[in-house]
């Protein structure tokens, strides 16, 4: 099959983002150009996406961000095969800057448009290589592994939004098996670091403050919601900050006299996190015996989680058997874990191949 070039394009959240990937549909897509415009500093002053503030920055950056994937791949709008856009979920101002744009676009150089679930996108960013990664690997000998998203597996999305997990069955059937009931976990990362004053986005702030520190006896809840469900809640662990750090006056500006320092509260909170994602994860694997686990989203940018996941599912050995949980713990590289338009186009060439195209009416949808 002949190679194709799809452009990509984010808006759900505050990241403006354009990508052109190639590929026939299906192994490896190749990255052909990605600019990712983060909108955090416009965000930052209010300590959390502002919803208006996003739409219009979409605007302003969008075609600019689009002009210079073209630049960078060198070639003219009308010689790409599909114009592909996240369309839901995600803040529904935001979606629709990339939306219109999207059809417009698809209209104007007659191409075909394909309408892009974000959440399946995040899901797909393993198979994407950065050059730098690509040129490694090539170096050392590895061959890509366009088997790693071959379903069966796990499918697990730690976002801003989000904190899903999802049964991908062999025919490519999605099932939601488990989620947050208040916070996403990306949320609580944001959430914590505003409360200890780390700014935003809060999950690389508190990565780095927990880098090198420890939480010493200080330990945050666990919130696990009994035995065996796979629901979560992060709301208890952001409130159990809230009053450390300010003790009974919650709106006191700083820290009461006392309190951990903002670095054991961040490595404090990572190893709850951690802890609590191993556990669902592990109740995960066992309730549904499946063996590969494939994950996506802002916070698998996060190394100390990544690490607690890969060695609690596939390195440590359980049972009488002595087998790991899982065979195969998949991560994007962290580049193309934050939203992307990279993963938006890498998942349109498979819908290409299949031939499921989206009309120009499509909607952008909240959910
Ligand atoms: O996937 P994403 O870019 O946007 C959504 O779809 O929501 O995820 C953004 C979220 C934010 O909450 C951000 O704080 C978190 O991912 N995040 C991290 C890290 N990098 C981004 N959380 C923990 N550690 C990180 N290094
Ligand atoms: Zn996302």
């Amino acid at each position: 099959m002949k190679h194709l070039h799809v452009l990509g394009i984010e808006t759900s959240c505050d990241e403006t983002s354009a990508a052109i990937v190639s590929g026939t549909g299906s192994g490896m897509p190749r990255l052909v150009a990605q600019r990712v415009l983060s909108q955090a500093r416009a965000h930052e002053p209010f300590g959390g996406v502002v919803p208006e503030i996003a739409s219009r920055s979409h605007v302003e950056a969008l075609s600019l961000v689009i002009e210079s994937c073209l630049t960078d791949a060198r070639l003219r709008g009308d010689e790409l095969d599909a114009i592909a856009v996240a369309h839901r979920p995600g803040l529904i101002g935001a979606l629709l800057i990339g939306v219109t744009t999207a059809k417009a676009l698809a209209w104007a150089w007659r191409k075909p448009l394909i309408g892009i679930h974000h959440l399946e996108a995040h899901l797909e960013a393993p198979l994407l290589t950065s050059p730098e990664a690509a040129a490694a690997a090539a170096a050392a000998g590895e061959n890509a592994r366009d088997d790693w998203l071959t379903p069966p597996f796990l499918g697990v999305v730690l976002s801003g939004g989000h904190t899903d997990l999802y049964v991908i069955s062999a025919d490519g059937k999605r099932e939601h098996i488990g989620g947050t009931l208040d916070d996403a976990v990306g949320e609580a990362f944001d959430k914590v670091a505003s409360i200890i004053g780390l700014g935003y986005p809060g999950g690389p702030a508190v990565e780095r403050a927990a880098r090198g520190a420890t939480a010493g006896d200080l330990r945050l809840p666990r919130t696990l919601l009994g035995a065996t469900s796979l629901d979560f809640s992060f709301s208890g662990i952001k409130t159990a900050v809230l009053y450390l750090w300010r003790g009974q006056d919650v709106k006191a500006p700083g820290p009461v006299a006392g309190a951990p320092t903002r670095e054991q509260i961040a490595a404090a909170f990572q190893e709850a996190v951690g802890d609590v994602l191993v556990e669902k994860l592990r109740r995960a694997l066992r309730a549904t015996g499946l063996r590969k686990v494939v994950l996506g989203g802002g916070v698998v940018a996060n190394r100390y989680l990544r690490d607690r996941v890969r060695i609690a599912l596939a390195e440590q050995k359980v049972g009488e058997f002595g087998v790991p949980y899982a065979d195969q713990v998949i991560f994007p590289e962290p580049a193309f874990a934050t939203d992307n338009g990279a993963m938006i186009a890498a998942l349109a060439l498979k819908k290409f191949k299949a031939g499921e195209f989206s009309t120009l009416d499509l909607e952008a949808s909240p959910s």
